[in-house]
């Protein structure tokens, strides 16, 4: 893990409030998908920088796929060209690509689909050939043109009909057909993944999402209950097998 500045390269729309941020330097050392960075620009607020997972590596780029919530991802969404960022990273235990195999769903709710283009590049440099993509979206989909000639099968559902199939992400598989299903997006949808996977005895992994101060496991501002106690989101996920998972009933 290191802290360096890298140069913005492009910080671009790619749908109303999402962007795709791409900057140079690459990873200072080798990614895992699903893992994250930690992102500060160089304005004094928000004082915290702000985890964005890995959307991509290529040659000495690196690329994050963004929605803009508040002051930090704002902050973020300011940078031109030229401006400089300080980015921790990597950072987290991401996906474990050798341990995927077989029919493959990957579960995205809106910007959850973030982690999945690395991801999916990743699977199929593995020589993994039966990759799903099931993503859901309030509304007009975006990112989805990332996984073309990468997934063989996506699949997309909106809830207000806009594309696809009018329905939220479960409309789109059923977990049965499938030997593991990997999902990243609202708890709501995590939930779904686990019952659903549980009740069909199909494994699944899913990537937390959590309020994060360090992102390095000091500060346990991002502990999550599991089966095995509470867990930091940072250190010791963001990816976890489902079942460990105790996803809050609120
Ligand atoms: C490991 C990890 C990877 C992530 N990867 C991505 C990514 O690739 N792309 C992306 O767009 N976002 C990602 N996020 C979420 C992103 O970090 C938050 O949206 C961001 O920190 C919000 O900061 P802000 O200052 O813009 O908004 P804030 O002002 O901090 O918050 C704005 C609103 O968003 C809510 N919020 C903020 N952070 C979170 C959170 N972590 N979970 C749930 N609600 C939150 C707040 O409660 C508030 O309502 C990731 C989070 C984690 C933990
Ligand atoms: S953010 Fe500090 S322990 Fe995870």
């Amino acid at each position: 893990m290191t802290t360096d500045l890298h140069v913005v390269i492009r910080n671009q729309h790619v749908a109303p409030g999402i962007l795709r941020l791409t900057v140079d330097g690459g990873a200072a050392q080798p990614v895992q998908p699903g893992q994250f960075h930690m992102l500060k620009t160089e304005a004094p607020e928000p004082l915290l920088p702000r985890p964005l997972s890995i959307h991509d590596v290529e040659g000495d780029l690196l690329s994050f796929l963004y929605e803009v919530k508040g002051a930090g991802t704002r902050a973020i969404a300011e940078l031109v060209p030229g401006h400089r960022i300080r980015v921790t990273g990597p950072l987290g235990r991401g996906f474990d690509v050798q341990d995927l195999r077989g029919r493959i769903l990957l579960v995205a709710g809106g910007i959850g689909i973030a982690p999945f283009r690395y991801l999916a590049r990743a699977l199929v440099a593995a020589g993994r050939d039966r990759l799903t993509l099931a993503a859901g979206f309030r509304g007009l989909p975006y990112g989805i043109e990332d996984f073309a000639g990468v997934v063989d099968d996506i699949r997309i559902a909106t809830e207000d009909g806009s594309a696809g199939i009018q329905g939220r992400v479960p409309v789109l598989y059923r977990p049965q057909d499938f030997d593991v299903v990997v999902a990243c997006g609202p708890v709501p949808m995590m939930r779904a993944v686990q019952q659903g996977c549980r009740e069909a005895g199909t494994r699944a992994i899913v990537s937390m999402e959590a309020r994060m101060a360090c992102g390095i496991g000091a500060c346990l501002g991002c502990t999550t209950q599991t089966t095995t106690g509470m867990r930091r989101v940072c250190a010791d996920g963001p990816v976890f097998p489902a079942d460990e998972v105790i996803f809050d009933e609120r």
